[in-house]
């Protein structure tokens, strides 16, 4: 498989006051080009931290981190890198440069240095993409949360990445700004072949990913599909996690004695009830 992004042994500590805090460690992961990868841990465990790590926003202390060839301790790659790789973060009123979204939106591809027409074409696409063509005009503080997260998103996309990441992008949205977030996500990894790279502190929002990592306490303690991973229920459980609803569900009723297959969607669950 076509790999885009190569973590090797990649550790990262923070010296916190007198102490040292583990941001992650010994981290091997490779990501692939195309995929959609799903990150998972509890509060604390790493997931920000290898975010940071995979646009060169941070540079391990030991190990290393190669983007499309490009090792991301060499700081002559840091600007291409992270036009490559695109970082939305959790509050998008940290990452809103101009009043006016269209120039929010410029902005980026305004300091990559691309031609008017180029950036025009990219503003109108990027508004389209997260639905907020109608609104190009207005000005930034009076959106909704769900659509200001929508125009963070479409910031990073006028730059054009090959790899998009969302770390907690849609938590402060309410579920219809959430749904509208991971539609976008989809529709991007689908239509448009582009790697992307999701944290979330919702399952359901990873059932049907290609690969869903588990970080517990800055280490990874599972890399497999949706399935694979959610019916490792000790290490889901250590890791603090929840399981997606239909999962939950098909778990309990084992335990009540009914031999229901695990499953990740509530279709899933009343085909195998029905099947009883
Ligand atoms: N700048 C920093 N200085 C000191 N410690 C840090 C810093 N950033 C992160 N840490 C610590 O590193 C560990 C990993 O943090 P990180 O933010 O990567 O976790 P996370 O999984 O993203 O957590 P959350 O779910 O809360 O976003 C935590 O113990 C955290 O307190
Ligand atoms: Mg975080």
């Amino acid at each position: 498989m076509d790999t885009i992004i190569q973590i090797k042994d990649a550790s990262v500590n923070y010296q916190s006051d007198d102490q040292i805090v583990r941001g992650v460690s010994a981290i091997n992961l490779d990501i692939h080009r195309g995929e959609f990868v799903a990150i998972l841990g509890r509060n604390g465990s790493g997931k920000s931290t290898l975010a940071k790590l995979l646009n060169a926003s941070l540079v391990p202390d030991t190990g290393e981190v190669i983007v499309d060839g490009m090792l991301t301790s060499n700081e002559d790659h840091s600007f291409n890198i992270r036009s490559k790789v695109g970082l939305v973060f959790q509050n998008p009123d940290n990452q809103m440069v101009a009043t006016i979204i269209e120039d929010d939106l410029a902005f980026g591809p305004e300091n990559l240095g691309i031609e008017r027409d180029e950036i025009r074409k990219r503003v109108d696409w990027v508004l389209s993409v997260v639905g907020m063509t109608e609104h190009r005009l207005r000005t930034t503080q009076k959106l909704s949360g769900g659509q200001k997260q929508r125009v963070a998103i479409a910031a990073v996309l006028a730059m054009s990445p090959e790899v998009l990441i969302l770390d907690e992008a849609t938590a402060m949205l309410d579920p219809r700004g959430r749904a509208e977030v991971m539609d976008t996500a989809r529709k991007l990894n689908k239509e448009k072949k582009m790697t992307v790279i999701l944290i979330t502190h919702y399952m359901d929002e990873t059932v049907d990913v290609d690969r869903i990592v588990v970080l517990n306490n800055g280490s990874i303690v599972a890399n497999d599909t949706p399935l694979n991973v959610f019916k490792e229920t000790a290490i889901i459980k250590s890791a603090g996690l929840e399981f997606p609803h239909a999962t939950e569900v098909a778990l309990k009723l084992n335990e009540a004695g009914l031999n229901v297959p695990i499953v990740l969607t509530d279709i899933e669950l009343a085909e195998a009830v029905c099947q009883l």
